[in-house]
């Protein structure tokens, strides 16, 4: 995820002035892997700058190579990021925000960790991105305890590149995160469910995959537009297209099934997702005690 983040904002730093204004002057990316690569042109020097270990980078900070940070991002595994952040969080000011991506690890933990250390007043986010945002098509929910304007303005410009943010609290963000931020993961496997359907009826697979990538574009772009131009919602299109008696309806009587249909099975999924990254955070915390 924090490669779809970098890529995207390398390519809003170079083609989108509308964004680039408002991104960080320096993008420090912390990546360990021995061969880290991001000298493609949107991420190259002097905006982007790698370094393969936070004691690189430190080393350069403290040589005032590198202005202090607004911001420390952390894209790594939940387990990591308390790690993660115990390391960093000496080179942080105490303006500076920190960014988790985490699922499963609540503000009130990342804050208690902060306290611990004597960071009482960083500004602390939770963001919740879908893989889309690699392409500016993503949702992004943002969580803070901080009431600050300011903080929560400097976040919002950071993840305008990505998509469509919505601030909501940390709770919803937990709940969320099993239905949003794996969104994507339902439906590629909504996009193979209707190729394998396709094949089955003779589409040859490359057909069956076209027809399936524009008819979820396509679904997704019209429903909206009529929302917004119409006010017509998804249920009410619904409708408007499953003529009785027709084939819309004949495989709708399939989907809607009150106990197995669509709509039931979306809210188990969410649950089941949710219960895991509750899971996650009892991990997370049984790990702490170790
Ligand atoms: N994938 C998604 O769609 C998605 C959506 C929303 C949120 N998230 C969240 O995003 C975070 C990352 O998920 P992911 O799927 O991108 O996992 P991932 O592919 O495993 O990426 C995590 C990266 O962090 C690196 N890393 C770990 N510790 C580090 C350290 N101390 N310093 C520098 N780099 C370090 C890892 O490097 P090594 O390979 O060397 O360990 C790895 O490259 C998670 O907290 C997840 O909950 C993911």
């Amino acid at each position: 995820m924090g490669g779809a983040l970098l890529t995207r904002w390398g390519d809003a730093c170079i083609n989108e002035k509308e964004y680039s204004r408002n991104l960080p002057n320096f993008f420090s990316v912390i990546d360990r892997s021995p061969n880290a690569d991001i000298g493609s042109k949107a991420l190259s020097p002097p905006r982007f700058q790698a370094y393969a270990s936070l004691q690189k980078f430190a080393d350069e900070l403290s040589q005032q190579k590198l202005p202090a940070p607004d911001a420390l991002l952390l894209a790594v595994r939940p387990k990591q990021v308390l790690p993660t952040l115990n390391d960093a969080r000496h080179l942080l000011a105490p303006s500076a925000s920190v960014i988790s991506l985490a699922a499963g690890l609540p503000l009130t933990r990342m804050r208690y960790a902060l306290k611990a250390n004597k960071n009482l007043s960083t500004p602390l986010f939770r963001v919740m991105p879908s893989i889309p945002v690699a392409i500016g098509e993503g949702i992004i929910l943002i969580a803070s305890d901080s009431k600050r304007e300011q903080e929560s303005s400097y976040v919002r410009a950071l993840f305008a590149p990505m998509g469509r943010s919505v601030f909501c609290s940390d709770e919803l963000l937990d709940k969320g995160t099993g239905l949003w931020g794996s969104a994507p993961g339902y439906l590629f496997q909504m996009i193979h469910a209707f190729e394998t359907a396709a094949c089955e009826l003779g589409y040859k697979p490359d057909q069956a995959r076209l027809l399936a990538f524009q008819t979820l574009k396509g679904v997704g772009l019209f429903a909206e537009k009529q929302h917004t131009e119409k006010n017509i919602s998804p249920q009410e299109l619904v409708a408007s297209i499953a003529l009785p008696g027709g084939t819309t309806e004949a495989g709708l009587s399939i989907l809607n099934d009150k106990k197995t249909g669509l709509v039931p099975l979306m809210q188990i999924t969410a649950q089941l997702a949710y219960q895991r990254a509750q899971n996650m955070a009892q991990e997370i915390a049984a790990e702490e005690e170790k």
